[in-house]
């Protein structure tokens, strides 16, 4: 296991094993009365069932029961009662021996590790008296009579069964189970329900508490007006409920804790709340990532004992009206990314107990002064970034808060590092990213506690060079990208599992510390960096995102590389790089881009890579290399999106294995050495089938959503794919747009014969360049079917017969190119071609005539008009291509590296969720460096379910 990992795993034993031993010693000290001899048998049955790798029932061995650890008895008869084996680590099947302790009472096997498991719970039948039962993470997937055996279960008033992999339940339970009606708190959060939400589950009225929270359920919320006299919490975060919130959960007098949160819920939020019996019993309320509108004044009015509100993620508009200031209990104010516009009151300043405020990604503007802090002596974390606001205090103030989460990025800080920054020792978060600062970075700021884990100043002009104590520092994700740091790359520091210096003027070498090394993500890019990459590289286990690209490396990869298994995304172009390119593992890593391009690499194509199966991206082009084409390239890589293997010396035909890759969509072999013909299953690439009609398409970015998924910035760092491409005749770098993009460029080889038919199936196909090859034969008559195409170029061929008048329908081409070949007879005109009235686009072809050319074509009179251009006709296309830029700009990128960190941290579902849960109970409790991301992480994991 990695470091990285281990950290993490021993953070969390440790914690679970506090609250365990806790328990443990609890339930201990409460009993005084001896143990029944059968119970203590039945208890030792259930021992020697148990795998106990932790050895938590050593102390399961002398004769008085009650006191074993986790065991409690009746102080008055002696029986058992209670037994409490949570959070010990057992892990195989819960012993069914468990049933024969009929007497007990309350039962919590929760919390243990992912590995507990029931096959069935028929065991449960004998315990008649149970009160409380606690499964929570053990997993029930073979327990197909889970729902029958629980709620047969006469006394159950406590049921917890989160996090079991549960998967449906009952659309109806008629009479069955009607002695259910004991149940007061029910959690089957965490869950894998895919169904509405049964309305039984709505008429249980004997619920106190309710948490169906992570499911999948959809559709509405049950109408069950005045069923709920008792509710008093109630979680249906995280699932996909669209229905309008309905006005019933705004009356039940008891409720305390409500979240509607991650769902998709939508209109506005019920503001008819004269009858509201809630306003004097909520506290905590959070609609966080719905589709509700409206503006804040509603909801401010009636819920006066509020202490945590959370608004983000909707569509709430207007301005943050002032009666905010009635809210004199609110400590946590949540109204990050909606559509607030105005200025921020300054009665805010006002609401002494708040600990959270955050007001990040609206449109809010003016002046933000020190009287907005006035009273704000409890702040710990203060949002503002993406905003248009303007910092302003008086040089010499003194805050009157220690904060722990500082994010100013794009406030406007007035040219310099706030001087009051100073004063806070205590914060773990700093992002000043794009705030104008053109200073130097303030000694004091590395001096700061140990404590910080994220510093991100980017897109600034800080100037200057980095301190000599940068290497020890203890940040966890640094980011100072795009500012004007000069002076020698320092040192990589070995505590960060993130560091981003891309865009600044760093010279020389890259060295590393002596210490292990942690990074996951290491970003130089776009530098002055020199020298050859140190073979300590390998060194980097972690590391799943490398991108040294345009910076001045030279000499060799180091041979180590296949150590380094973790890597998902390499970028080491435009650099000076030579040699052969190295081996790599992919037994167990992710590997999926690689990108080596406008380097001096030689050799052959290394066959290790054919267990790259991830591959998205492979970009070898601007090499040296040669040999063929392999056929594994097809065969295995099927993964793959993007081939550019541009401008080497690659030979041999393409191998038609190539058109396997289903899921191609940049195929770029131009400037090789490339003989035969063109595969007749060219047009078997299925991406580039698509039809760009604008609902599909739309389809398709939902597709790339999912791979593109941006999983905030605490825990997961963005990486964008990009790459460069030839359209409309020049090079450019594709980053956003780039999971839309097609393109097919087999120029300048030696290719012959005519175009396959099949080509015309690529109705997705945006760009094609067959140019300076040696294809003859006509140009397909039905080319006019290709109506995604953009860029046409088959210049410098032996292509014969007319130009298709068909071509002319293409309606979003800009870029044609047909000249130098054997073309014949009159250019057709109509519709786009017109607006490509240019001699140069059939230039060299003797036999061709008609305008744009001088030649007249036989029985022609004298040449009229180049003035056929209807204004009409090209604002339509005008506008056309307009939309579809626009769709394509909705993609917010193709962006990679997280998945490795996923990974790392996350890599058993139930492991990860057994860590949350614990963490969702204790969350104020446990503010520590691990934790930091999970509201973010919460939020983005929420907004992709
Ligand atoms: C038994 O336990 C209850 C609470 O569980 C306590 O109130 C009572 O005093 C105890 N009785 C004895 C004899 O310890
Ligand atoms: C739960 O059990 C099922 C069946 O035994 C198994 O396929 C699944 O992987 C288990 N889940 C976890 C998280 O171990
Ligand atoms: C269920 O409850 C009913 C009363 O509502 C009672 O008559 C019946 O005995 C109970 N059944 C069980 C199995 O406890
Ligand atoms: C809720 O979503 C379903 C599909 O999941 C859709 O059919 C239904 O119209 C939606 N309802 C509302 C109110 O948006
Ligand atoms: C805020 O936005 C609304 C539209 O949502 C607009 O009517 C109003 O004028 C804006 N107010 C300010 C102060 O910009």
């Amino acid at each position: 296991m990695s470091e990285y990992t281990k950290t993490c795993v021993v953070w969390l034993l440790w914690f679970l094993l506090c609250v365990g031993t806790i328990n443990l010693c609890l339930c201990n000290s409460l009993s005084s009365a001896t143990c029944w001899e059968i119970e203590r048998q039945a208890l030792l049955k259930l021992k020697a069932g148990l795998v106990d790798p932790a050895n938590q029932l050593s102390t399961w061995t002398d004769e008085d029961c009650c006191r074993w650890s986790g065991v409690s008895c009746d102080n008055q008869t002696g029986h058992l009662t209670y037994l409490n084996l949570s959070m010990s680590g057992f892990n195989g099947k819960i012993p069914p021996q468990l049933g024969n302790l009929s007497i007990l009472e309350i039962l919590d096997v929760g919390y243990n590790n992912w590995f507990l498991r029931a096959d069935d719970l028929q065991w449960l039948s004998g315990l008649l008296s149970l009160q409380h039962l606690d499964l929570t993470s053990v997993n029930l997937t073979k327990s197909s009579d889970w729902f029958h055996m629980i709620f047969r279960l006469p006394s159950l008033s406590v049921l917890k069964l989160s996090n079991c992999e549960l998967h449906s339940l009952p659309s109806s339970i008629k009479n069955l189970y009607a002695n259910s009606t004991r149940l007061s708190v029910l959690d089957l959060s965490y869950n894998d329900f895919d169904s509405e939400i049964p309305g039984w589950l709505f008429n249980i009225s004997s619920l106190t508490h309710l948490h169906l929270s992570r499911n999948h359920f959809y559709g509405p919320i049950p109408n069950v007006f005045g069923n709920f006299i008792k509710l008093e919490v109630l979680d249906l975060s995280s699932n996909t409920i669209n229905s309008t919130i309905p006005p019933w959960m705004f009356n039940i007098s008891s409720l305390t804790y409500l979240d509607l949160s991650f769902n998709n819920f939508n209109g506005q939020i019920p503001s008819a709340f004269e009858k509201s019996y809630i306003k004097d019993s909520l506290q905590i309320l959070s609609l966080r990532s719905n589709n509700l509108k409206g503006n804040l004044p509603d909801i401010l009015e009636q819920f006066r004992y509020l202490r945590t509100l959370d608004l983000s993620n909707n569509m709430i508009s207007g301005s943050i009206p002032a009666s905010i200031g009635r809210l004199l209990f609110l400590s946590k104010l949540y109204l990050t990314g909606n559509q607030l516009n105005g200025t921020v009151p300054n009665i805010i300043g006002q609401l002494s107990d708040l600990k959270v405020l955050d007001l990040a990604h609206n449109s809010l503007q003016g002046i933000i002064s020190e009287h907005h802090f006035t009273n704000l002596m409890k702040l710990e974390e203060l949002d503002m970034s993406s905003n248009s606001l303007v910092l302003n205090v008086t040089p010499g103030w003194v805050p009157p808060f220690h904060l722990k989460v500082i994010e100013l990025g794009s406030c406007h800080l007035g040219g310099y590092f706030p001087k009051w920054l100073h004063t806070q020792s205590k914060f773990i978060a700093l992002n000043l990213s794009n705030t104008r600062i053109s200073d130097t970075i303030p000694d004091w700021l590395w001096n700061l506690s140990s404590q910080v884990v994220l510093l991100d100043l980017s897109q600034n002009e800080i100037r200057g060079m980095l301190p000599m104590s940068f290497s020890s520092t203890d940040i966890e994700d640094i980011n100072l990208s795009y500012n004007k740091f000069e002076g020698s790359l320092p040192r990589l520091p070995s505590r960060p599992w993130s560091l981003d210096l891309a865009s600044n003027s760093f010279t020389g070498p890259i060295a590393f510390g002596n210490n292990e090394v942690f990074l996951i993500h290491l970003i130089l890019s776009n530098n002055k960096i020199n020298g050859s990459i140190p073979s300590s590289i390998c060194k980097l286990e972690e590391l799943a995102v490398l991108d040294i690209s345009n910076n001045q490396l030279s000499g060799e990869l180091p041979t180590c590389w296949k150590n380094l298994t973790s890597l998902m995304a390499v970028n080491l172009a435009n650099n000076n790089l030579s040699g052969e390119i190295p081996n790599l593992m992919c037994h167990y890593s992710d590997l999926k881009a690689l990108r080596l391009s406008n380097n001096s690499f030689s050799g052959e194509i290394p066959s290790s890579m054919k267990n790259c199966t991830s591959l998205v991206m492979v970009d070898l082009g601007q090499n040296k290399l040669h040999g063929n084409i392999p056929t594994w390239m097809g065969e295995s890589l099927s993964s793959l999106v993007f081939l550019r293997l541009r401008s080497n010396f690659f030979g041999g035909t393409i191998p038609p294995q190539i058109c396997e890759l289903s899921s191609l969509q940049v195929l770029d072999l131009a400037d090789n050495n490339l003989i035969g013909h063109l595969p007749e299953c060219i047009g078997n690439f299925s991406k580039m089938i698509v039809n760009p009609n604008a609902s599909q398409r739309a389809l398709y970015i939902m597709e790339y959503g999912v791979l593109a998924g941006d999983f905030g910035r605490y825990i997961f760092p963005k990486y964008k794919y990009s790459l460069p491409l030839v359209r409309d005749g020049e090079e450019r770098e594709y980053t956003n747009n780039l999971p839309l993009v097609t393109n097919i460029d087999l120029s300048d080889n030696s290719l012959v014969g005519e175009i396959p038919e099949g080509l015309l199936n690529l109705l997705g196909l945006q760009c094609l360049n067959l140019s300076g090859n040696y294809l003859t034969g006509n140009i397909p008559l039905k080319i006019g079917v290709m109506q995604s195409m953009m860029t046409l170029d088959l210049s410098r061929n032996e292509l014969s017969g007319q130009i298709p008048p068909s071509l002319s329908n293409l309606s979003f081409l800009n870029h044609l190119n047909l000249s130098f070949n054997n073309l014949s007879g009159r250019i057709p005109t109509g519709s786009q071609l017109q607006t490509l009235n240019d001699t140069s686009v059939y230039m060299g072809n003797s036999y061709l005539c008609g305008p744009p050319l001088p030649q007249e074509c036989p029985g022609d009179g004298p040449s009229q008009s180049p003035s056929f251009t209807s204004k009409e006709n090209e604002d339509e296309g005008g506008d056309i291509q307009e939309m579809l830029w626009l769709y394509l700009g909705i993609v917010s990128g193709f962006i990679l590296g997280c998945w490795m960190v996923w990974g790392v941290l996350f890599f058993k579902r139930s492991w990860r969720i057994a860590y949350f849960l614990v963490v969702d109970d204790l969350y104020d409790k446990v503010y520590v460096t691990s934790v930091l991301g999970i509201r973010r992480w919460k939020e983005m994991k929420g907004r992709r379910t």
